[in-house]
């Protein structure tokens, strides 16, 4: 009987650059409904567009970290297998979001992007659909610099010592929700910057690993499947994270102890979220700080806007899409 190939070799060769094929079809479908002010439709469309085209890709893919549980979603949901070449192809584990950002969709907003991340089977964490506390900042620091166990003043205080500035010079990225508001107050009484975001933390954490946004440091509570996202893109481009499941009832800390998480207070460390080689993609819906949305040219020309990491290389490439025909 023939071996499984083992993922790693077969990620190499074939699936880095289609993963940005799927990133696009998604992308493309959505960019469709952008500030039509209907977010399920735009969801739908990326979830229809990115699935079939993962459909397409020589793989035995598994989503564990999807658009749901089985009986409420359709599509991509979790335990879902994609992929054209099931019991036969790599044994891949896939974690998507088609349209991270559906209201800022709905409302041409920045940074709505689709993303994708795969790695070896039992490489990602099988978060549930709850929320999580975050922490991030770039490359380059040492290790544990920041941490959920310290308060945000002691992150952002460690945090500008580090970088040698003032504690006022230092630029907090935070989901603008009430939930945050004693996080808020606490850093305005720092003196820091806060850039508040409506929507998008998958955008809001990568933004710290890139000095021309301006930000330094993220910091809130937001989805946990967008946190392992962040975390598989952090793993490629470096960066360090932290991420702590928040339960807001019983049926979510069962949810969760279904998924077979058993300590409910773990703090998880980047490479507990995304560990072994892994690959990241994601192409912009809407303009943002880490790509350009879809654009529709003259003639039907759509340009299209895509970032692929991988961890094992440490490579990160910047594709640009010209889509002549369209693509769905
Ligand atoms: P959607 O694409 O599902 O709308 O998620 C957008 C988002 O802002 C995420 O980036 C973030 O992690 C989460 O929602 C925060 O959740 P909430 O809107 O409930 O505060």
């Amino acid at each position: 009987m023939s071996e499984t190939p083992r993922a790693s070799s077969v990620l190499d060769r074939v699936l880095v650059l289609e993963m940005v094929r799927v990133t696009e079809a998604a992308a493309i479908a959505a960019a469709r409904l952008v500030g039509r002010g209907d977010e399920k439709a735009a969801d739908a469309a990326a979830v229809e567009a990115m699935r079939a085209a993962l459909n397409e890709l020589p793989m035995d893919g598994t989503v564990v970290i999807g658009e749901g549980e089985r009986d409420e979603a359709p599509m991509l949901y979790i335990g879902e297998k994609v992929g054209s070449a099931q019991g036969t192809g790599p044994r891949i584990d896939i974690a998507l979001d088609p349209l991270e950002g559906t209201t800022i969709t709905a409302k041409a907003g920045p940074n709505a992007l689709a993303v994708l991340a795969i790695a070896e089977q039992g490489h990602l964490l099988n978060a549930p659909d709850t929320y999580m506390d975050k922490i991030a900042i770039g490359p380059g620091y040492e290790p544990g610099l920041v941490s959920l166990t310290r308060s945000p003043t002691q992150n952002v205080t460690a945090l500008a010592k580090a970088k040698g500035v003032e504690v006022g010079e230092i630029m907090a990225c935070v989901l603008d929700r009430p939930r945050h508001s004693a996080i808020i107050a606490e850093l305005r009484a720092l003196g820091c910057g806060i850039m508040l975001i409506p929507d998008g933390d998958v955008a809001g954490i990568i933004a710290t690993t890139d000095p021309d946004t301006g930000v330094d440091i993220y910091l809130g509570q937001g989805g946990a499947p967008e946190g392992v996202l962040a975390a598989a893109a952090l793993r490629c481009i470096g960066g360090q994270m932290e991420g702590r499941l928040f339960f807001r009832n019983d049926d979510e800390r069962a949810r969760a102890r279904r998924w077979g998480i058993e300590d409910l207070d773990r703090i998880y460390q980047l490479e507990e979220m995304a560990s072994g080689d892994c690959i990241f993609a994601a192409t912009g819906v809407t303009d943002g700080s880490l790509l350009s949305g879809v654009k529709r040219l003259r003639g039907g020309l759509l340009k299209t806007e895509s970032i692929v990491m991988r961890a094992s290389s440490g490579t990160v490439r910047r594709i640009t899409g010209e889509h002549y025909k369209g693509m769905v």
